[in-house]
Order: C-alpha cells, then sequence, then structure tokens
C-alpha cells in the first residue's frame, strides 16, 4: 500500500511544505518506530521529496520589518492625488495573478528583443499604476536593498489601495519572487473579455482554482475604477438586459462609432468607493460591461448577486477569502525566480 504524504519543516526561519514521496505501507511503519529516523529523514529528502517554500504574513519581519507601512504610506500619497489609483493597482495585481502567477510579470517593459505583456490586448491602452510600483519599489529599496520582490509589493499595494478607499482589509501572505521572463500570449487567453458570459468567466476562473463564489466575489471590484468605452459599447448598444436610462447615459459619452478610450466609472454612485454598489447596479440592470451583466442574468449567480447587494459584510468577507486566493496563484518562491531590482528589467 502507497500512501502520498505532506508535511512542514522550517528552516532558518523559512517554512517549506513537503509532499509527493510514496512510500510503501511497512518501510512507513518502520519509520515511525526507527530510532534513526534523522538520518532516514535527509535519506527521505534525498530520495524523492519535493519542499516548496510557503509564503507567510511575517516573511520580512526581519529583512524589512517597515515594508507594509512604506507600501500603505506610497498608496495613501497615490491615491490621495487620483483616487481611481486604488482601482488601476488592484486590477494590474489581477492581471498579474492571471497570467503565469503572481510573479510580477506584467510590471517587465518590452525591449528589442524581449515581448511582455503590457501589449496583450487586455492590457494595452489599459493597464496602469506602473509609475506607482516603481515609486513604492524605489522607498522600498531605500530601506531594505534586494530584499522585496516587486510581486509581493503589488499584492500589498493592491490591499493597501483597497483600504485607502474604504474597503475591507485582510492579512497578506508574503514571499513571492519575481519572474524573469513575461508571457505575451497567456495575456491575450487567460484573461477574461468583457464580452464574455457566463459560463466563459466561470470556466476561466476555475482553470486558475477559483471557483464560482470567487469569481462573482472578486468581480465586486467593479465598484471601482473606469472602463474604456470600447470595452463597454456592444453592452450599451446591444444588449436588452440594460436599463435604458443608464444606456442612453452612457451612450452620451460612447458614440457608436468613436470615442473608444472614453471613461466611464463602473459605479455611478460611488466610483471611488469600495462598497457593494456593483451588485445593486447589476439588480437593476446597471452593469457597465457586458460580462457584468452577466452575473445577474436569470443564471446561476443571480442569487449570490442579491445577497452581496443587500449584505455588504457577506460580500466583504467572500472579497477577501477569493484575494488571498487569487493573490496566491502560482507564485514563484524559495530559490526559484528573482528579486528584481528595478520592475520593468530583469536584474
Ligand atoms: C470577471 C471577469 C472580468 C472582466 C471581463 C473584466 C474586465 C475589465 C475591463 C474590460 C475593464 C476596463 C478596462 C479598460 O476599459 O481599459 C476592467 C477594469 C477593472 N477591473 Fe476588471 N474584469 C474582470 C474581473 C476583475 C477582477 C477579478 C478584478 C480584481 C479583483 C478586476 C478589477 C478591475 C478594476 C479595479 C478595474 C478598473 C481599473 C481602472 O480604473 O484603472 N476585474 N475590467
Amino acid at each position: 500500500m502507497n500512501y502520498k504524504f505532506r508535511f512542514k519543516i522550517q528552516i532558518n526561519n523559512r517554512k517549506y511544505t513537503c509532499t509527493n514521496f510514496i512510500i510503501n505501507h511497512r518501510s512507513s511503519v518502520s519509520m515511525a518506530f526507527s530510532s534513526q529516523l534523522r538520518p532516514l529523514f535527509f535519506c527521505l529528502l534525498v530520495l524523492g521529496f519535493s519542499c516548496h517554500a510557503q509564503l507567510d504574513s511575517s516573511f520580512y519581519s526581519s529583512s524589512c520589518p517597515d515594508l507594509q507601512s512604506i507600501v500603505s504610506s506610497g498608496m495613501q500619497d497615490a491615491v490621495s492625488s487620483e483616487p481611481r489609483m486604488a482601482a488601476s493597482i488592484l486590477r494590474l495585481h489581477f492581471h498579474d495573478c492571471f497570467v503565469n502567477g503572481c510573479d510580477g510579470s506584467n510590471l517587465l517593459d518590452d525591449t528589442a528583443n524581449f515581448t511582455g505583456e503590457k501589449t496583450a490586448a487586455p492590457n494595452k491602452n489599459s493597464l496602469r499604476g506602473f509609475d506607482t510600483i516603481d515609486t513604492i519599489k524605489s522607498s522600498v529599496e531605500a530601506s531594505c536593498n534586494g530584499t522585496v520582490s516587486c510581486a509581493d509589493i503589488v499584492a500589498l499595494a493592491a490591499l493597501e489601495g483597497i483600504k485607502a478607499v474604504n474597503g475591507p482589509t485582510w492579512t497578506v501572505r508574503l514571499g513571492r519572487r519575481d519572474a524573469t521572463t513575461a508571457n505575451f500570449s497567456g495575456a491575450n487567453s487567460d484573461l477574461p473579455p468583457p464580452n464574455a458570459d457566463l459560463s466563459t468567466l466561470i470556466s476561466m476562473f476555475k482553470a486558475k482554482n477559483l471557483d464560482e463564489t470567487d469569481m462573482t466575489a472578486l468581480s465586486g471590484a467593479h465598484t471601482i475604477g473606469k472602463a474604456r468605452c470600447v470595452n463597454f459599447r456592444g453592452h450599451i448598444y446591444n444588449d436588452t438586459n440594460i436599463n435604458s436610462t443608464f444606456a442612453a447615459t452612457r451612450r452620451e459619452n460612447c458614440p457608436f462609432s468613436s470615442g473608444d478610450n472614453n471613461l466611464a466609472p463602473f459605479d455611478v454612485q460611488t466610483e471611488n468607493s469600495f462598497d457593494n454598489d456593483f451588485y445593486q447596479n447589476l439588480v437593476a440592470q446597471k452593469g457597465l460591461l457586458h460580462s457584468d451583466q452577466e452575473l445577474f442574468n436569470g443564471g446561476s449567480q443571480d442569487s449570490l448577486v442579491s445577497t452581496y447587494s443587500s449584505d455588504q459584510a457577506t460580500f466583504f468577507s467572500d472579497f477577501m477569502t477569493a484575494m488571498s486566493k487569487m493573490s496566491e496563484i502560482d507564485v514563484l518562491t524559495g530559490v526559484d525566480g528573482e528579486i528584481r531590482l528595478n520592475c520593468r528589467v530583469v536584474n
């Protein structure tokens, strides 16, 4: 009989999870009673355990103790000069995590012989906040040189941005490392498009191990920030599941065949406040994107949208759970990747 083992160890203050060693029943019993446990353990390590460093909320507690306050004040400055920045950094984190995992890959600039993710369709002329991350990274480098990854800075900045616009707060686990490459085609294929239907949204999130509840809760991020006309034109001109007064208002600044980059807020009431208005808007058929309104269009997510629309605490709780999951997708840890010195360039 074979067993699959999973256990945790701590070496030099770093936590590791070890998995995947298959051992037969007889040897596991003899191992449990052996007085030679220690050398055997190391033999097993050599033989086949694979150990991965874990994320940990106190990862930088001795190497960069002021990290959270540096990122927090960086985001407060950014949001007070431009409130939309909370939204832009949150989206930056989402687009990082959905493409090759949360590894800072979407921060890399293109060069003559390298194409990153910035020019992929969902990001081009759209993804923002790179300067804010540069500014925060410089402050972090000034305090703790070569220590904190760009991927961790983005994850923390997303949290601090949400806090700065009255949203919920949670503990971000840290220890992500930065990619040394990016994935242009992944950015085109793995990020959900604004014309997606409900089943596409569900399957694209499932592909990242996020379930329907995670997907519907994370979509509540569309309570802050703005979208360009090119992304909601189809919905306001062609769809019938939209409030007619709302559609008419949105058409005023989003002509049928021009004005692609004209902006509209996701949340007509409070575009710079993180609340449950997104769901109230959906119930009133005032979703800005076709994909948003898919969450309340007679399908499987209607009841959850209704719940969130009247119960902000439940939305916040599910949002925090889903954000924690999203921000740990396929992270690089341990000796994988690197700690980039400049978030735009591989070391
Ligand atoms: C469910 C599938 C999703 C789709 C189809 C989608 C699509 C979009 C689109 C098209 C925009 C406007 C971009 C532009 O016009 O330039 C946008 C903006 C935004 N998205 Fe999403 N998104 C989704 C999920 C998410 C998630 C999971 C998050 C974060 C957890 C998020 C956060 C945001 C934010 C905050 C903005 C506003 C950004 C700003 O103002 O700079 N979105 N999204």
